[in-house]
């Protein structure tokens, strides 16, 4: 199966498991889960939500993570700040890369945008250098975008 055709599954899964439900947290919560159940060679997967001028921790499954990160601080901060998703197959060479499980060795970070507005991140970390490619990032762009279609948004 390619990358392609196993995000298609993964956002119909998604679809099917936010049918009923917008709330945020819930459905961060649920989204997180099953990211983690179902991707290979992960060690952390979940969200960051805009408050201001950082990003907060928000719904994740993985070792527990730095709380704050200012906007263009780390991977995460850098994806916000661009409105751009971030495939880092090295996070020991991405600059100001914040080390939160010292098991992680590549990363992916995805921004949540609701028109011009930032409204936080999901994030996947992995052991594995060179563990996320370019069909990665679309298949996250495709999860988050399932996410967003489902979850009422309007108090991030
Ligand atoms: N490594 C991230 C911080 C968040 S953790 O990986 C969960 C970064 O550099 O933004």
């Amino acid at each position: 199966m390619s990358k392609r055709e196993f995000f298609a599954e993964l956002a119909a899964d998604l679809a099917a498991l936010l049918a009923d439900e917008r709330d945020l947290i819930a459905n961060a919560a649920n989204t997180a889960a099953l990211l983690f159940a179902r991707l290979d060679q992960v060690n952390w997967a979940g969200f960051y939500f805009r408050r201001g001028e950082q990003l907060v921790l928000g719904p994740f499954q993985g070792k527990p993570a730095c709380v704050r990160i200012a906007l263009g601080r780390g991977v995460c901060g850098t994806a916000a700040l661009r409105r751009q998703t971030l495939v880092v197959p090295n996070v020991h060479e991405f600059p100001g890369h914040i080390a939160c499980d010292a098991a992680s060795n590549s990363e992916v970070v995805v921004p949540i945008l609701h028109g011009e507005r930032v409204l936080g991140v999901l994030d996947l970390d992995s052991p594995v250098r060179g563990r996320f490619d370019a069909a990665d990032g679309q298949g996250l762009e495709r999860i988050v975008a399932e996410f967003c279609r489902a979850t009422d948004l309007d108090y991030v």
